[in-house]
């Protein structure tokens, strides 16, 4: 109620402030907003309908008993069959498959025992089929989306978005992937059908009968979730069968907050042909690639000259992740290298990082050589033509709008700001139709005095005294709507030896939805805010720091 209250003043303040009420389309009683999207609009023509149920569901993931998750079963109601493609038995949701200009029409339906709402992350939609979770119906309860695919070609995903459940929701199976095709790629010819794989990976952490276990205490709701189980296409030592012959292979990864260091074991380079918005305008080559949460690599990947019998290792590779320590009474230590972290369990806190640290060399999948045959597609040159975006074509040159990263008293923030449902702040306002350079950093927020005060974890750590001092974490930022490019990204001060280990992993073409900011980087973007107004989330895609509240909103009119 009292929550109810502070929102009602905060919007009657906008009110007096000049700001319409259409300003904020979601803001209302909760019933009013879950009523917004139950119908279907008549006058929308969709080519393809698609019923997409979340619910509950035993699924056999590892050998004995078999897991309980969330999973999202789908269906074509009409159009073509092909929009979507059933994953392995498991949690994953199935794959859909759309089409650049289809007009889609979704209905969802909640029965998990918890509110929740879908999210299609990385695609151009209107706020309101965005799944902003103010939109979160409760269960029982029905929502309607109805969207026309504006994405070229590329690979996106959909999963879950419920204010402080995401993390939860996804780590239990509300995501799958979504592929879009477009004219341009088609004249491509690349790798398709058994040859086009996708490969999502994510980490998981299971109790002796097989349930998923999630969080275990303060610090590594801190950190993020790290499973010690490695799950790809949602299962465990997966093995993939492969022909001599060149793939597709869209990496997608799908974890709550691990960055994984992609390589392959016997040290061939990486080719990448995609990023998270699409295709890139010509294949580059890397010695190893950093993807973090929600980002995606496509890989050209060339199996020909190899032995049928003999097996390929994708890895994850070493890497120095800044360590977390937390000294009760104390400040707190970093540490720049993998393993020498101390995370002694002191009172109890469930401090440890698990048998699988961040930053870990660790084998991913293998690709086993099955069969040899003759032909193989030649890498093209040229991919596609991507829309030139440059400096010159931003409104805001001397003005960057800042997206500033920072840990404060325990709470992962955002311009000094935990997240407010409907609540903007002046630099959050974004005029529509136009091009904006948007500057995220990663900065030192202050340090170690009480715990005690603002940010949800202040509130839950209530009674407890000491201090968190410097604490610097990689961030994976995130923002909805359109995808945006990379134009620089730079270490403003900090431990060079340790960028080292991960800077050649970046790719920095390409378009882009999410980007990690390593602590003390700062990275200039340039993102196009066109066609649709309305509230628009940027937040950090380490999951357990969404949750957390390093969240905000753009307000685009
Ligand atoms: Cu993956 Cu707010 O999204
Ligand atoms: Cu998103
Ligand atoms: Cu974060």
């Amino acid at each position: 109620m009292k929550d109810y209250d502070r929102k009602r003043r905060q919007f009657l303040q906008y009110l007096l402030a000049g700001t319409a009420a259409a300003a904020f389309p979601g803001f209302g009683l909760a019933q009013d907003r879950r009523m917004l999207n139950a119908k279907p609009d008549p006058n929308f023509k969709p080519d393809v309908e698609i019923e997409f149920v979340a619910q509950l569901a035993e699924v056999p993931i590892l050998p004995g008993p078999s897991t309980s998750v969330f999973r999202y079963d789908g269906k074509v109601l009409k159009g073509p069959q092909a929009a979507l493609l059933k994953s392995a038995p498991g949690y994953l949701g199935p794959i859909m498959n759309l089409v650049q200009g289809q007009k889609v029409r979704i209905f969802y339906y909640n029965k998990l025992p918890e509110p929740s709402i879908m999210h299609w992350h990385g695609m151009h939609v209107p706020q309101k089929m965005d799944g902003h979770p103010m939109y979160a119906i409760e269960p029982g309860e029905r929502y309607v989306y109805e969207f026309e695919v504006k994405n070229p070609a590329g690979t996106n995903w959909y999963h879950a978005h419920p204010h402080e459940m995401t993390g939860p929701q996804v780590y239990r199976g509300q995501a799958g992937l979504i592929t879009i095709r477009d004219e341009q790629e088609r004249k491509l010819d690349l790798p398709d059908g058994e040859y086009d794989l996708p490969l999502t990976i994510q980490d998981r952490r299971f109790t002796a009968g097989n349930q998923l276990q999630y969080i275990f205490g303060m610090h590594e709701r801190m950190t993020g979730f790290l499973g010690d189980t490695i799950l790809v296409n949602g299962r465990a030592d997966a093995i993939i069968p492969v022909k001599t012959r060149a793939y597709r292979i869209r990496v997608f990864n799908g974890s709550n907050s691990r960055i994984y260091k992609l390589g392959w074991e016997d040290g061939t380079p990486l080719t990448a042909i995609g990023t998270d918005g699409g295709l890139l305008e010509d294949p580059q080559t890397f010695p190893y690639i950093m993807l973090a949460p929600a980002e995606r690599v496509e890989l050209w990947v060339d199996f020909s000259g190899r032995k049928p019998g003999t097996d390929l290792m994708l890895r994850s590779l070493e890497y120095d992740f800044p360590q977390m320590g937390m000294g009760m009474g104390g400040g707190m230590e970093m540490h720049g290298g993998m393993g020498r972290g101390r995370m002694g369990g002191r009172g109890g806190m469930g401090m440890g990082t698990g048998r699988l640290p961040q930053g870990k060399d660790f084998p991913i999948v293998r690709f086993h050589i099955v069969e040899k045959i003759g032909e193989s597609p030649e890498l093209p040159k040229r991919l596609v033509k991507m829309r030139n975006l440059t400096e010159k074509d931003v409104a805001n040159p001397g003005r960057p709008v800042p997206i500033a990263a920072s840990m404060e008293h325990m709470s992962p923030l955002l311009n000094s700001a935990s997240f407010e449902m409907d609540e903007v702040m002046d630099i959050e306002r974004i005029p529509v139709n136009t091009i904006q350079k948007v500057r995220i950093t990663n900065e030192h927020g202050s340090m170690g005095s009480g715990m005690g005060g603002r940010g949800p974890m202040g509130g839950r750590m209530g009674g407890m005294r000491g201090g968190m001092g410097m604490m610097m974490l990689p961030h994976p930022i995130h923002m909805h709507g359109q995808q945006f490019r990379i134009i620089s990204r730079k270490l403003k001060d900090g431990n060079m030896d340790s960028y080292a280990t991960v800077r050649d992993g970046f790719i920095n073409s390409g378009w882009k939805d999410t980007v990690l900011v390593m602590p003390n980087e700062e990275i200039d973007v340039i993102k196009p805010f066109e066609d649709y107004t309305g509230l628009f989330l940027y937040h950090c895609h380490n999951l357990e720091h969404e949750d957390l509240g390093m969240m905000r909103n753009f307000y685009v009119s």
